[in-house]
């Protein structure tokens, strides 16, 4: 007799989307399963850059500090070299992920946490650990073969690899966090944009001690223009760092149109010798896989009761490093509003808001992934290194920028500014942190009818805090007697919580009345916090009296400036109302 297995909520994939939405499902106390095709978690480095926001997020669910200590550190991360080989020539550097001292007091203004690099195959082991140690129940070897939904939940047929049989699992809702070549998202009828198999790419895992090469530059990346270095792949040859400095992975390019080389140890040798430059240094090769450039985001996230996370729904290169960290922003966005819903707090109609709010970032960093593979495209031009020509010509162009005449002085100037360029792959602090849900697209953020300000910056370099609704909260720093902590510390944990300063004691009211459940948040003198340094006040865009109501994800979702609204003055049943109202917008009740 086969028995179904019953939860409130099946996950497909244990990569960094499914992991953090087990986790962030079993921290709220939602039963979920996650099951998953093999017998271990990612065996290869993959995904590396960790962002501030997946850190505030890591911080939020209690792993902030597990990531931090097995990481590399930030200030390793950043001297982004372009060479001829890493025993070679070097062409330049651009000062990345934070470690411009300009971009540096950015990201320490921005956010309490600290970027750091964290290869795929530790950070999994970190979130599946605790996920499960809250409770969710995990199944290796486990298959996800197809699905079918009806008004009441989901019921997925699964195959255990180990004993070859199949088995349903019966879900109120199921999350498809199954990667690329996702088979929920396509059962689910999700509608792709765009177009796979662009550029065809090679990884190779390496061991070998290249400090001699890299100790006096730490990077997490090695670009190596070098012939060959612009057919297919990533832009050019890259070396990236796994641990300092002694792992490595190399992405190397092929031509889609020709298919994949035979991947033998002698080819995967040929092409680490050929980046490191340097035929005495001992290497032992690990693993080597082939892969494919891709540009597609879906235009939908869901289809009833069946949600997409992470690559499934967003393919794309690893240029300026979003994969993952988009993949756990989006279970991030999706975890609180599926644990609402499933307690009753919440009507379904909350869960359109997942589509409208992650589709635009999904869409936003396939783009901005892909054009950054083809700005690297005029440091090659400066080279005179993109028509076809032989080694011996690329060489010579490349030791032309050494002369002494106008032409050479021309080419290193235009080298310079070619290199300088990617800081929109390198430093794109904005496109990190500069995420807004938009009101006029998602029901879980209410317009506060003032005008967008827009952004005084390059939106894509610089982050601009704000606490406009649809933004994420601002951090500062602010104390609680000897504590000092961050207001994104005040917030989170599945909860909304209302920030409000002296004179909102009437919102305070509203939300410790209302039967949903709200934290609340005085600043100001005398109060559970202060702000001593004032950057609370230069940040909060209110007056002492206003409020902001942020969801569990950290996105103000309301905002008021603290006066009544025929009054002037703000009294408890019109703090109520307003909250009332908002709430029921936010919720999906209205
Ligand atoms: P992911 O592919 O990681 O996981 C899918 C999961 O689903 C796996 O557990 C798989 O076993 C499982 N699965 C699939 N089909 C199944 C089925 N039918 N049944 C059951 N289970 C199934 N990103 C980044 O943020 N920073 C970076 O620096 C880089 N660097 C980078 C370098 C290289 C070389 C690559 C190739 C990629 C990156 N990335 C990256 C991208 C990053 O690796 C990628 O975006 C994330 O792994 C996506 O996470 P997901 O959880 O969505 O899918």
């Amino acid at each position: 007799m086969s028995t179904v297995v019953e939860t409130d909520v099946l996950i497909v994939g244990s990569g960094p989307a499914g992991a953090s939405a087990a986790l962030a499902l079993s921290t709220y106390g939602v039963p979920n399963i996650v099951v998953t095709r093999y017998a271990s978690l990612a065996d290869t480095p993959r995904a590396h850059i960790t962002n501030q926001r997946t850190m505030e997020v890591l911080r939020d669910l209690g792993v902030e500090q597990e990531v931090v200590a097995q990481a590399t550190p930030q200030h390793l991360m950043g001297n982004t070299t372009f060479c001829t080989s890493l025993a070679g020539e070097e062409l330049g550097r651009v000062r990345s992920w934070g470690n411009d001292p300009l971009v540096q007091s950015e990201h320490e203004l921005a956010s309490p946490t600290r970027m750091c690099d964290m290869p795929q195959h530790l950070m999994e082991p970190v979130l599946v650990n605790a996920a499960v140690a809250r409770g969710t129940r995990l199944r290796f070897e486990t298959e996800y073969l197809s699905h079918t939904q009806d008004a009441d939940g989901v019921t997925a047929t699964v195959r255990d690899r180990l004993r070859g049989d199949t088995y349903e699992i019966r879900a109120k809702y199921l999350i498809g966090a199954d990667g690329g070549r996702s088979k929920v998202a396509a059962d689910a009828g999700l509608p792709m944009g765009g177009q796979m198999g662009v550029a065809g790419s090679i990884n190779i895992v390496f061991e070998a001690d290249l400090s001699k090469y890299t100790a006096h530059r730490p990077s997490t990346l090695y670009w190596v223009l070098a012939p060959g270095a612009t057919v297919g792949g990533i832009g050019a040859g890259l070396v990236r760092c796994v641990r300092p400095w002694n792992e490595w992975l190399i992405v190397w390019g092929y031509d889609v149109s020709a298919g994949a080389p035979d991947l033998t140890t002698e080819y995967a040798e040929s092409v680490v010798r050929q980046l490191v430059g340097d035929d005495d240094i001992p290497v032992t090769v690990k693993s080597s896989s082939a892969w494919t450039v891709n540009e597609m985001y879906a235009e939908s996230y869901a289809n009833g009761r069946v949600f997409c996370a992470g690559d499934a729904v967003h393919r794309h290169p690893p240029s300026n490093g979003l994969g993952s960290n988009t993949s756990i922003q989006d279970a991030y966005n999706l975890a609180w509003k599926l644990k609402l819903v499933l307690d009753g707090t919440a009507h379904p109609r909350l869960l359109d808001s997942y589509t409208a709010e992650r589709a635009p970032v999904g869409r936003q960093i396939v783009t901005r992934a892909n054009r950054s593979i083809r700005e690297t495209a005029p440091v090659f031009e400066a080279l005179d290194g993109l028509s076809p020509q032989t080694p011996e010509q690329l060489w010579a162009n490349i030791a032309a920028r050494k002369d002494a005449t106008e032409a050479a002085e021309k080419q290193r100037a235009k080298l310079r500014e070619a290199i300088a360029f990617k800081v929109y792959e390198f430093n794109a602090h904005g496109v990190d942190l500069n995420q807004r849900y938009p009101a006029d697209g998602s029901a879980a953020i209410v317009p506060d009818g003032t005008p967008d300000p827009g952004f005084a910056r390059d939106p894509e370099l610089h982050h601009q805090p704000s606490s406009r609704p649809g933004a994420r909260l601002p951090h500062a720093w602010i104390t609680s007697g000897t504590s000092t902590l961050s207001t994104l510390d005040t917030i989170g944990g599945g909860r909304f919580t209302l920030l409000t300063g002296i004179g909102g004691e009437a919102w305070v009211r509203a939300a410790e009345a209302h039967a949903v459940d709200i934290a609340t948040v005085v600043i100001g003198p005398g109060q559970p916090y202060e702000d001593p340094y004032g950057d609370w006040a230069r940040l909060r865009e209110i007056p002492d009296a206003g409020a902001l109501l942020v969801r569990p994800d950290g996105f103000v979702a309301f905002r008021h400036a603290g006066a009544g609204p025929d009054t002037g003055e703000l009294l408890a049943e019109d703090a109520g109302k307003l909250l009332t109202d908002a709430l029921r917008r936010i919720l999906g009740h209205a």
